[in-house]
C-alpha cells in the first residue's frame, strides 16, 4: 500500500512538472538546452526590446536609493545591463523585479561591476599578485570576490585586465600582471577559473571580462587613452596571447579598448573582435565597449557622429554599449534601414542571451538578502588575502641581513604611509573600507609592540615641498635603534586616468630619507606604489628595501610578518625597474639589437636597476645545472628538464624558477629570451628539490607570425634558467 501511495504521489509530481513545463515557454524551461532556450527567446523578441538588451546604464551611484521611483523609471525594464555600484543586493533585486515582472518577456538584467582585486575583502593589485608567482592563491583570491559580489548583487566583474604594459608611466600598469604575455596569460586564467568556477550560475560565481581588448598597455608615452602604434606583427607577439588563453579559459566576455590600434580603435577593429575573436577562436559570449569608447569614435577620428559611431562599433563587433547612448538612439533606425541585418542583431543579442542563461539568471533572478557579516571579510577570506599580501611584495635590498629585525627596543616608524589605511587599497578598490584596512604601523605594533617600543613621525607628505616636519623625524629616528621609512604613491596616483611623467617620487619624499640618514641608524624603505619605481638615488641611502605595492586590506599583518621574520619573502619583480625614467620602455623580453655592445645611453648606467624576476629571500638559493632527457628533438616531441635547487641558507623559503627560452636564429628575430614556464615551491633549510617544465616543442618553441599562425622552425634553441643554459637542437 504504502509502495503505491509512493508511485501515486510520484506520478503526480511528474503530471505537474510536464504541464507546467508544457504551460511554459521553453526559454524558461530550464530542462532545455541554452542553446534552444536563445534561439526561442529570440524569435519572440521585437527588435526595441533587441536592442535595449545591447544597453547598459549605471545604477545606485548618483541614484537616489530613497526615491525608487525615480530610480526605476530611469531604467527601462527591457535594459539589458547595469553597472551596480551599490553594494547591497536590495535595490538590484527592486530593478531586476521590474524586469521580470513588467516586461513582456521577463528577461533579467545582468549587474556588472569593476571587482578588480576584491570586492570589500580587497587585496593586492593585480600588477603585485602578478609578483607573487602563485597563481593557485590568485585564483583563490579572486573566488573571494566572486562570492561577495554575487552575494551582494553582481553578476558580472570587468576583470580580469590582461593588457602587457612596458611603460610605469602609464597609470594602469597597476591593473594588469606586468610587462610580460606569458604571466598575463597564467594569471588571466587564474582569475577567470576563480571568477566563474566551472559554472557560473552558481550562487557565488561571476562573469569575467577580459580587458581591455587589444593593445591599451601601448599607450605612447604611458599617457591615457591615446593611440597606441602596434604592428601585426607585435599585436600578436605581445598582445594577443593571454586573450587567447583567456577565451580558451571560458571568459564569458571582453571589453572592447579606448586605444587607436595603428589607427583602427578597439572599439571598431573589425578584425580583433570579429575575425579573430568570433570566427577564429569561436567565442560565443559578448563585448561589451569601455565606458564611451564609441562615442568617442568621433573623437578619434573615424565616426562623423553618434549614429556613425553607433554603427561602427556594432559592424566591429560590439555587443553592448557602455555608458555612450549610442545602441539605445539608433539601433533601431539602423536595422529598419538595413545598414545592420536582422541576422547581425539577432547574433548579438544571443550572445547576451547566452550569458545570462550561464549565469543563471532566468532561474534565480534575484539576489538573496545577507547581512554584510554573512558575506564580507570572512576569517578564510582575509587568510587568502594575506598570503597573497604576503607572496606579492619583493624584498630588493638587504645589505648586512638588516631584515629581518632584531630583537630591538625602539623602532621609528616614519613617512606619509606608516599610518595610512585608504592609500594601501590602490586604485578600482570596489566597496574596500578604510575602516578594513591594518595599517603599517598597526600592524608592526601588534606583532612587535610587545618587545619593542614604536615612535611614529609623519615625515612629510607625498608631495609639496613642506619640509617643515623633518626634524621632528629626524629626532624619532635619532632616539630609535632602526628606522622603517613608508614611501610611496597615493592611492590615485595610479590607475586609469593616472599617468605620471616620472618614475621618481616626489622629492620631498627622496629628501626625507637624506634627513634621516643624518640620524645614522640602519634605514628600511618600504615601498608602496601602483608601478615600477626609479630608486636610483634611494636604493643607497637605504639599508634593506621592501616593495609592499598597494597590499589591500591586510597590509600591516603582511609587512608585520615579512619585518619580523615570521614570513620569509618570497615575491619578485613582474615588471622591470628601470635605473632611471629615460630608459623606460625596458623590458626583458625586448628583441635583439644590432650592436648590442653599443647604441647605450651615455649618461646612465644601460642595465634596469632591477631585472625582471628579481627578488631577495631570508635565505639563500642555489642553482645547479640544468639537464634535459634529450637534446635533439622533432616537431610534435615533448621534452622535460630539470634543474636541482638547494636552500643553503639557515632558515625555510619558497623559490620561483623561471624557465626562459631563446631562438637565436628565426625567420622572424625573436626576443632575447621568452618565458614559457614558471614554478614556485617551498623548500626547507637544506633541501634540495628539483624544479622542472615539461617542454612542449609545438607550443614553446614556436612563435607566431603577424596573423597569428603558429610555426616551428628547426634549429638550436636555448633554455634559460637565470645564468643557466642547455642548448637543444630541433630538426625537421
Ligand atoms: C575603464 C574600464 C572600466 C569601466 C567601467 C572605464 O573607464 O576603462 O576599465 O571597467 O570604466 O567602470
Amino acid at each position: 500500500m504504502k509502495r503505491i501511495s509512493i508511485i501515486f504521489v510520484f506520478a503526480m509530481l511528474l503530471c505537474t512538472v510536464f504541464s507546467q513545463n508544457k504551460q511554459l515557454p521553453l526559454y524558461k524551461n530550464a530542462t532545455k538546452p541554452i542553446e534552444k532556450r536563445v534561439n526561442d527567446l529570440v524569435l519572440r523578441m521585437t527588435l526595441e526590446e533587441k536592442v535595449m538588451q545591447l544597453n547598459q546604464y549605471t545604477l545606485g551611484r548618483n541614484d537616489n536609493k530613497n526615491n525608487i521611483e525615480d530610480v526605476l523609471k530611469q531604467k527601462p525594464a527591457e535594459l539589458g545591463s547595469v553597472i551596480y555600484f551599490n553594494n547591497d543586493p536590495k535595490l538590484r533585486n527592486e530593478v531586476q523585479r521590474q524586469s521580470i515582472e513588467k516586461s513582456r518577456l521577463g528577461i533579467p538584467m545582468i549587474f556588472g561591476y569593476d571587482v578588480i582585486h576584491g570586492y570589500r575583502t580587497v587585496y593586492p593589485i593585480p600588477l603585485a599578485q602578478a609578483c607573487s608567482w602563485n597563481p593557485e592563491l590568485a585564483q583563490k583570491a579572486s573566488a573571494v570576490a566572486a562570492q561577495e559580489a554575487r552575494m551582494s548583487g553582481v553578476d558580472w566583474t570587468f576583470s580580469p585586465m590582461i593588457d602587457v604594459a612596458r611603460d610605469g608611466r602609464w597609470g594602469r600598469v597597476a591593473e594588469g600582471y606586468g610587462e610580460d604575455s606569458y604571466t598575463n596569460a597564467v594569471f588571466c586564467v587564474a582569475a577567470v577559473k576563480g571568477y566563474q568556477g566551472d559554472n557560473m550560475a552558481d550562487n557565488k560565481k561571476i562573469a569575467a571580462c577580459l580587458k581591455h581588448y587589444v593593445g591599451y598597455g601601448a599607450s605612447e608615452g604611458g599617457r591615457d587613452y591615446v593611440f597606441t602604434e602596434v604592428s601585426p606583427q607585435t599585436l600578436w607577439d605581445t598582445y594577443m596571447l593571454p586573450y587567447q588563453e583567456g577565451v580558451k579559459a571560458g571568459a564569458a566576455t571582453l571589453m572592447s579598448s579606448f586605444n587607436d590600434i595603428s589607427g583602427i580603435p578597439g572599439s571598431a577593429n573589425h578584425y580583433t573582435m570579429t575575425e579573430v575573436l568570433k570566427k577564429r577562436w569561436k567565442h560565443d559570449g559578448f563585448v561589451v565597449s569601455d565606458w564611451g569608447s564609441i562615442v568617442q569614435l568621433i573623437a578619434q577620428g573615424v565616426a562623423v557622429d553618434r549614429k556613425d559611431a553607433a554603427l561602427k562599433a556594432f559592424k566591429a563587433g560590439v555587443t553592448m554599449d557602455m555608458m555612450n547612448g549610442c545602441y539605445d538612439k539608433y539601433l533601431v533606425e539602423l536595422v529598419k534601414k538595413g545598414e545592420i541585418s536582422k541576422k547581425e542583431l539577432d547574433d548579438a543579442v544571443k550572445r547576451v542571451l547566452r550569458v545570462k542563461f550561464r549565469l543563471g539568471l532566468f532561474e534565480n533572478p534575484y539576489t538573496p538578502q545577507t547581512t554584510e557579516k554573512e558575506r564580507f571579510l570572512l576569517p578564510v577570506s582575509l587568510k587568502i588575502a594575506e598570503q597573497l599580501a604576503e607572496e606579492s611584495m619583493v624584498l630588493l635590498k638587504n645589505e648586512n641581513n638588516t631584515l629581518p629585525l632584531k630583537a630591538h627596543s625602539k623602532i621609528a616608524v616614519v613617512g606619509p604611509l606608516a599610518k595610512s589605511k585608504w592609500h594601501l587599497l590602490g586604485s578600482w578598490a570596489a566597496h574596500g573600507n578604510t575602516d578594513d584596512v591594518i595599517s603599517i604601523y598597526d600592524g608592526l605594533e601588534a606583532e612587535l609592540g610587545k618587545d619593542s617600543q614604536l615612535l611614529y613621525a609623519e615625515g612629510c607628505g607625498f608631495d609639496g615641498n613642506d619640509t617643515s616636519k623633518f626634524a621632528e623625524a629626524l629626532k624619532t629616528a635619532a632616539t630609535s635603534d632602526v628606522v622603517v621609512v613608508c614611501l610611496g604613491e597615493k592611492k590615485d596616483w595610479s590607475g586609469e586616468n593616472a599617468s605620471r611623467s616620472t618614475l621618481a617620487l616626489p622629492e620631498i619624499q627622496e629628501k626625507l630619507v637624506v634627513e634621516l640618514k643624518k640620524a645614522g641608524k640602519p634605514i628600511i624603505l618600504l615601498l608602496s606604489n601602483g608601478r615600477p619605481l626609479e630608486l636610483n638615488r634611494l636604493e643607497p641611502l637605504v639599508d634593506a628595501m621592501v616593495e609592499i605595492w598597494q597590499p589591500g586590506i591586510m597590509t600591516g599583518k603582511a609587512v608585520a610578518g615579512i619585518l619580523s621574520g615570521r614570513v620569509n619573502p618570497s615575491g619578485k619583480l613582474a615588471i622591470t625597474f628601470p635605473y632611471s625614467t629615460g630608459q623606460v620602455p625596458i623590458y626583458y623580453n625586448q628583441r635583439k639589437s644590432a650592436r648590442p655592445h653599443q647604441g647605450k645611453y651615455q649618461d646612465i648606467q644601460n642595465t634596469p636597476l632591477y631585472e625582471f624576476g628579481y627578488g631577495l629571500s631570508y635565505t639563500t638559493f642555489e642553482y645547479g645545472d640544468i639537464k634535459a632527457n634529450s637534446q635533439k628533438v622533432k616537431k610534435g616531441d615533448k621534452l622535460v628538464v630539470e634543474i636541482p635547487v638547494t636552500n643553503t641558507g639557515d632558515r625555510d623559503g619558497m623559490e620561483t624558477v623561471h624557465w626562459f627560452i631563446a631562438d637565436p636564429v628565426c625567420s622572424i628575430s625573436r626576443p632575447v629570451k621568452e618565458l614559457k614556464y614558471f614554478e614556485k615551491k617551498s623548500l626547507a633549510k637544506g633541501e634540495i628539490r628539483m624544479f622542472s617544465f615539461e617542454i612542449d616543442i609545438n607550443r614553446d618553441f614556436s612563435f607566431v607570425d603577424e596573423s597569428g599562425n603558429r610555426f616551428v622552425e628547426p634549429g638550436d634553441f636555448y633554455v634559460i634558467v637565470k645564468d643557466k643554459k642547455i642548448k637543444i637542437e630541433l630538426t625537421d
